[in-house]
């Protein structure tokens, strides 16, 4: 659930927005640096090629001077390692990819996931219809390859919730609302339903679908063996060291062992034995109800927001209300694990890896045959974390693999001014996690993995999201949202900007390429924003064209190269004249921090699931709660994206984007 919040100043909005308008037609930020003019004049000498008179600004956006370098190439001389015609930034209806380049609609809201799965009728939805089509508001995607196939594989999607307004028909209105002594339009919801409850229940999940590439489009399979729909109602077991414990048991499992469903599963990964990792998020807004504050959980779930209260859930379920139930939240909030491979398998909460706001959890086998995931906790202030396991994983035996994620050491991150990133284990009875503080056992620690973190100094971050290792490099990224709520006193190195509207992104340096290792090095790789307004402090390459910089880095993704894609959550109209969207980013050489546009969604959606087929010649990507704007509803999206028929509403869908005539993404022809 990522809207953005926004900066709490309207006035110094106006002001940035005034003063961005004023700054956009001058062309700053279009130059690019000598070095990149060197090749230019080398590749094209003949300047009738280009069609004579040229400015040098254009040639970075309009032409494709490295047509004919790899990746590595281009690093040796300082150029971009990515070779596209950028797109233009800006507003619509519609998405936009770059040049060369089709976006193809894979699937939608209410597709069929099964030969028999019902037609989507928008105007009758049934949660038995819904729990066999493809859920709402896609987030993470992963791409597992069947038979070592790069065009044949299984598309595993999270559906992260639902935006009732404009999901179903004749439910939200537009009304007169007094506010603050002033009459304000607002969208109003109508009265939930127990059917709305369960539509929305099977809204969400996680989908796996077998697709295929024939002629050179990608297609679902519907009679794939392996197809399955996972909402908030299917069975899971509970392992790790949080499983069985007096506080994982509610009156429906005294076992501890047992819980139906996973909700807000925001990103999350495919591990290298080829299951699918679900992060489960904001899943304290889904609770309702009230805890006496001398209740034993009380602290615990005030500190992560629960109840939160934001769906009609505990009207009709008792497991959602924290009065009936206090233990069920204690269920929610952990990485879910999906044997893909297994329809009927019963995916397993990992509560070794903690329990938090689980952005995402993308892994790595480590050189040792450890295996780290990384995990950011995304809410303003909040924590990096990383999980590695005890045992080690057998690429000869899948078996072996499938409960590595049962035992290990969670950590998290102190980012230390002098660069140091200092990783602290979160084990019972050492330090502050005693039993003296609350901490009775590993289960404790783990359940309350916040409280534990903070007993242990962990550096207080811009809201992380996306952690991504990149297996090239030994570097691992981290998307730092945003925090407007930082004070100047609050700043530090590792989040040196309050009021940070914009985010930026952090670069840590394992040691020795020891993904496992305990100390590490951070940098930063880029703050962002508009880098023609001073005052907001952005680090863009000087290369880097109006096009090129973005605000809110949420998720990302490492291409076949170990080049980095990045998406974000936030930017729009209001905040930076522009959509979200995938912008890539130079990591490497002179080039570092230049970024260019290469897809935008259209508006009032978010950008998420940047992921390629191992060959990167396929970038599933993932549109995101599409024409959430300002006033709308099911009667009036901001867009019908992406049937555009008005007996259709707006729906979220994953896009394949692929290079016309083939090829890898992101480079010249030659590729
Ligand atoms: Fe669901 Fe952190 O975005
Ligand atoms: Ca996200
Ligand atoms: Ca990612």
């Amino acid at each position: 659930m990522d809207k953005y919040l926004g900066s709490t100043d309207e006035t110094e909005i106006k002001t940035l927005t005034e003063r961005r308008e004023e700054l956009e037609d001058i062309g700053q930020n279009c130059s690019i640096n000598p070095t990149m003019g060197d090749i230019i004049n080398r590749r094209f000498s003949r300047r009738s090629f280009l069609g004579g008179s040229l400015a040098v600004a254009a040639i970075s956006t309009t032409v494709s001077p490295l047509a004919l370098l790899t990746a590595e190439e281009a690093r040796a001389n300082g150029a971009s390692q990515f070779d596209f015609k950028e797109i233009e930034a800006g507003v619509d209806e519609t998405h936009h990819v770059a040049e060369g380049y089709d976006a193809d609609i894979l699937l939608r809201w209410g597709d069929k996931i099964f030969l028999d799965s019902p037609e989507f009728d928008p105007l009758k939805q049934t949660a038995e219809a819904q729990s066999r089509q493809f859920g709402y508001n896609n987030d993470y995607v992963g791409f597992i390859p069947l038979d070592d196939n790069a065009d044949h594989g299984l598309l595993v999607v999270n559906h992260e919730y639902t935006n009732a307004e404009i999901m179903f028909p004749n439910f939200a209105r537009v009304e007169k609302v007094m506010e603050d002594g002033k009459e304000e339009e607002k969208v109003v919801l109508g009265d939930y339903t127990k059917d709305l409850v369960d539509i929305e229940m099977a809204a969400h999940g996680g989908t796996v679908i077998e697709i295929r590439k024939v002629d050179g489009k990608w297609q679902p399979v519907l009679d794939g063996k392996y197809n399955r729909r996972i909402t908030a109602n299917t069975e899971m077991q509970i392992s790790g060291p949080a499983a069985g414990h007096e506080r994982m048991k509610t009156p429906s499992d005294p076992t501890g062992m047992k819980v139906f469903g996973t909700i807000n599963n925001c990103a999350g990964g495919v591990t290298a034995w080829g299951t699918y990792l679900m992060a489960e998020e904001n899943f304290n807004g889904y609770f309702g109800g009230e805890l006496a504050e001398n209740h034993a959980e009380y602290q615990q779930l005030k500190r992560l927001g629960a109840p939160g209260g934001q769906y009609a859930w505990s009207k009709f379920y008792d497991r959602f209300d924290v009065s009936k139930e206090p233990n069920e939240a204690n269920r929610f909030g952990w990485i879910v694990e999906v044997d893909p491979f297994d329809p009927t398998s019963v995916p397993k909460k990992r509560t070794a890896v903690g329990r938090f706001k689980h952005e995402g959890c993308e892994s790595i086998v480590n050189k040792d045959g450890r295996v780290v995931l990384y995990s950011g906790d995304d809410e303003r202030y909040d924590y990096v974390y990383k999980f590695v396991t005890k045992g080690t994983y057998n690429p000869n035996d899948r078996a072996v693999n499938m409960d590595l994620l049962d035992e290990g050491t969670l950590y998290v991150a102190k980012f230390d001014e002098d660069g140091t990133v200092t990783w602290m284990p979160l084990i019972h009875g050492q330090g502050p996690l005693t039993s003296e503080n609350g901490f009775a056992s590993q289960a404790d620690v783990l359940i309350n993995t916040r409280l534990a973190a903070d007993a242990l100094g962990a550096t207080k971050m811009d809201r992380p999201e996306d952690v991504q290792p990149n297996p090239k490099t030994g570097k691992v990224y981290v998307m730092l949202t945003n925090n407007t709520k930082r004070k100047e006193e609050e700043a530090d190195a590792a989040n040196p900007r309050p009021n940070n509207a914009f985010g930026h992104i952090i670069e840590i340096t394992e040691t020795d390429g020891d993904f496992a290792s305990t100390t590490s090095r951070w940098d930063i790789l880029l703050k962002c924003g508009d880098p023609s307004i001073a005052e907001v402090g952005a680090s863009f390459s000087t290369a880097t064209t109006k096009n090129g910089w973005f605000g809110m880095p949420d998720n990302c993704a490492i291409d076949a190269d170990g080049r980095l894609w990045v998406s974000t959550d936030g930017n729009s109209e209001e905040q930076t004249g522009r959509t979200d969207g995938v912008w890539a980013v130079d990591t490497e050489g002179e080039a570092r921090g230049t970024s260019k546009l290469f897809f935008r969604v259209p508006v009032g959606a978010e950008m998420c699931g940047p992921t390629f087929n191992p060959t990167s010649d396929t970038f599933f990507l993932a549109v995101q709660h599409p024409g959430d704007a300002g006033l709308a509803t099911y009667e009036q999206p901001a867009t019908r994206w992406p049937d555009f028929r008005d007996d259709m509403p707006v729906r979220p869908a994953v896009v394949a984007v692929t290079k016309q005539g083939g090829g890898k993404i992101g480079y010249g022809e030659s590729f």
